[in-house]
Order: C-alpha cells, then sequence, then structure tokens
C-alpha cells in the first residue's frame, strides 16, 4: 500500500483530515500525525519547521516506511517543503494546499509578534474569534465550523505560541522550488483569503510539471470545507 502523509493547518490538528482518512484508508497506508503540542501530541516544546522536518522522519523510520505521499494543507504545507529540503528522498509526490513557499515578510512577522502576545496575555481563547471568519469561507456548513472551533479551542497556550515561532521563522523556498523534481500538486481554495489563488498559481508555476487545482466553494481549509472535491482532486492525483 502507498503510505499517504497528512499535515494539519495551524491551530488545528490531526482530526482536521477525517474526510480524507475516512475516504482514502482503505487503498492508502494513511498517517496522519499530531504535531508537536497540538491533538494527543503533548507536552508542548519550542520547535522549528527543521525539528518538526527531523519528527516526521523518525516517525517514517519507526513505521519502516521508506517514501510515501507528503501533503499538507497551510502550515502543513510549510512543514512539508522543510521535509523536502531536508529529506528530498523520502517523499514520493508531494501536495501543497494553502499554502505558500515564500518566508513572512516584515509586516506578517510583525503581526505573527502581535498574536503570539495576545495569546500569552489572553490564552488561545482569543483565537477563534480571530482565525475563524479568515479560515472559512462565508456561510462555511455550521458542523464544519463547529468542528474547527472545537479544535482551536483544544490548542494549548504554549503550543499555539511555539506554532507561530516556528512559522515566523521558517526559512523562504521560493527560489529553489525549481529543484522538485517528483509530482506535485498545488491546491487553492476559491474563496481562499489567506493564501489567495493568485499566489497559489504562482507556486504552481515555479515547481516544473506541476498541477494546480482550484477547489470550489472553500475557503482556507478546503479539504474540510469541500471534502468531495478535495478528495476527488487528491485521489486522481494519487492515482496518475
Ligand atoms: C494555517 O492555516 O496553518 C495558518 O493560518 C498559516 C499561517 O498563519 O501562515
Amino acid at each position: 500500500m502507498q503510505a499517504l502523509l497528512l499535515i494539519h493547518a495551524f491551530p488545528l490538528n490531526r482530526r482536521m483530515w477525517d474526510p480524507q482518512i475516512a475516504a482514502l484508508k482503505s487503498e492508502f497506508e494513511v498517517i496522519a500525525p499530531d504535531i508537536r503540542g497540538f491533538g494527543e501530541y503533548q507536552p508542548p516544546s519550542p520547535w522549528t519547521m527543521d525539528e518538526m522536518a527531523d519528527d516526521l522522519r523518525t516517525m517514517l523510520d519507526s513505521l519502516g516506511i521508506q517514501t510515501c505521499t507528503v501533503a499538507g494543507v497551510s502550515m502543513g504545507g510549510y512543514i512539508a517543503l522543510a521535509f523536502w529540503s531536508k529529506y528530498p528522498e523520502r517523499i514520493s509526490r508531494l501536495v501543497l494546499a494553502n499554502t505558500r513557499a515564500r518566508a513572512d515578510n516584515e509586516t506578517e512577522k510583525n503581526a505573527r509578534n502581535e498574536m503570539i502576545a495576545a495569546i500569552q496575555q489572553n490564552g488561545t481563547a482569543i483565537l477563534p474569534d480571530r482565525m475563524l471568519p479568515r479560515l472559512l469561507r462565508p456561510n462555511a456548513p455550521h458542523d464544519v465550523l463547529l468542528a474547527v472551533r472545537k479544535m482551536i479551542e483544544e490548542a494549548s497556550d504554549s503550543a499555539a505560541t511555539y506554532a507561530v515561532m516556528a512559522m515566523r521563522d521558517r526559512v523562504d523556498f521560493s527560489t529553489s522550488l525549481h529543484r522538485i523534481n517528483f509530482p506535485t500538486m498545488v491546491v487553492t481554495g476559491a474563496d481562499d483569503v489567506i493564501i489567495r489563488a493568485e499566489d497559489s498559481r504562482a507556486l504552481a508555476d515555479a515547481i516544473p510539471g506541476s498541477r494546480f487545482i482550484t477547489i470550489p466553494g472553500s475557503g482556507h481549509l478546503s479539504n474540510l470545507e469541500n471534502p468531495e472535491e478535495f478528495n476527488r482532486a487528491l485521489l486522481g492525483f494519487l492515482r496518475l
């Protein structure tokens, strides 16, 4: 069975992949870990994207998996690119959804610092109201809204802080994308306000031979907001 490693977004956990696990587990060995600090992977400790890549390599080693498809949504995409940069030989295919390759600019870094200060002052209770309107398209299905809210509420203050720090300090991969030499699919949400469709298009254009897919009826969390279309795109790509 082909292995498929799914890396979740911020500040969610592995449960955001439930619709993909249900649809794909009979055909693929699906691995959807909680990253450090989130979900069941406690307690948190500060980490960098590089260390997260090492965590994933250790996990694949322990499962005896040599190569796999790596798919990440948003922060999961940042981690996927860090993993690619350190361990390209472990990837057979790559899916970059609602994500970008460049590092944060100064304005974005300042916004990260403001968010860290707000979490330190008031805890992750501030996150749902700040993030939900940006993560999901307007009028997203109520059950999706509730599920995402619940995952955000479960994130601990330190996990959220460390993840924001890791995102703020991540390396810029935008000038090395031409070196990606395996099948890659870039996914965007038609209504994503965090990573705009045109930025995803530019990401796809920078990766030789990549496939570019727009998920209709979806904001930033395309795999959750329109799982039917996301799964169709993913399966089409995996069965290539
Ligand atoms: C995510 O969805 O993982 C984050 O919003 C990404 C980010 O803040 O850059």
